[in-house]
């Protein structure tokens, strides 16, 4: 069962400090959000990295907004329920606070979101800060930043020696006082996540940043063998999708190759009577 309750970001809050971890997934579609929701998630992201995992692109930076928040009203459709935060796709909030927060905007009065992600470091301050005034909750995307690959060098764990760690830390402080409302903490160690989980009272979500974090993401796909790309070492998997859906395919051609389908069962049946008029020509 899903919760019945709308989850909060008030929610989010009282599980952190119970100690109670938040179950966070991504999704880009409304018959996965219904599955998720019932599931139980806490929180659903709808992510750029839908680029990536359903249009094959081999970055996240094609995803545009239009795209993302036809997505996020789909998954809204289908979890009324789950705290829903809607990921801002590139340069829809890099070029000015005031487009950031007029794009933001379309996430929550089209797709009906909880918070924006925007993956950012202390240079985008000043854009949390105006989203944060404008009302908008924004979760502030932090470490591996898939939309800076080309300056980070590519995907590349973050935070792995004292001085970047240090950092981490420092901009995770910026953004709270700024008015972020949660972190996301991807390709870190376990030491600097800990060290930000605990210097803060936002939430923490980790996405490869070992056990520390308040709750956890992953992108569905890769959790149950739905995507082709390579997929991170911190992703549990719990299903192959992909070849189950192959070999459907694959049973599929054969039947109808053979004959066997469609039989009977698949078959509409004329009214009483009907046939036989037909074949008699009355
Ligand atoms: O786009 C996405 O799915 C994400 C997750 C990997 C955290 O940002």
């Amino acid at each position: 069962m899903g919760p019945r309750e709308k989850v909060t970001l008030a929610t989010l809050r009282a599980k952190k400090r119970a100690g109670q971890k938040i179950v966070v997934l991504t999704a880009y579609d409304y018959p996965t959000a219904v599955a998720e929701q019932e599931a139980g998630v806490d929180a659903i992201l709808v992510g750029d990295s839908v680029a990536q995992v359903l249009l094959g692109h081999d970055s996240t930076l094609p995803a545009t907004m239009d795209l993302m928040v036809a997505l996020a009203a789909a998954v809204r459709r289908g979890a009324p329920h789950v705290y829903l935060i809607g990921d801002m796709p590139f340069l829809s909030y890099q070029v000015t606070p005031a487009e950031a927060v007029r794009n933001a905007g379309r996430f929550m009065t089209h797709a009906g979101c909880d918070a924006v992600k925007v993956e950012c470091d202390a240079r985008l301050v000043d854009t949390v800060a105006a989203m944060a005034r404008a009302s908008i909750p924004v979760m502030v995307h932090m470490g591996l930043r898939p939309q800076s690959i080309h300056q980070l060098g590519g995907y590349r764990s973050q935070g792995r020696n004292a001085d970047d760690a240090q950092r981490l830390l420092q901009d995770a402080r910026q953004m709270e006082q700024a008015g972020a409302v949660a972190l996301l903490l991807e390709a870190m160690p376990p030491e600097p996540a800990r060290m930000i989980t605990e210097s803060t009272e936002l939430p923490v979500i980790g996405c490869g940043a070992g056990p520390y974090c308040d709750g956890h993401v992953v992108v569905l796909h890769d959790m149950v063998g739905l995507s082709l790309g390579p997929v991170p070492r911190f992703v549990p998997r719990y299903a192959e999708l992909l070849s189950e859906l192959k070999s459907a395919v694959e049973r599929y051609a054969a039947d109808i190759r053979s004959g066997a389908y469609p039989a009977a069962e698949h078959c509409y049946q004329m009214a009483a009577g009907q046939a036989e008029r037909l074949e008699s020509g009355k």
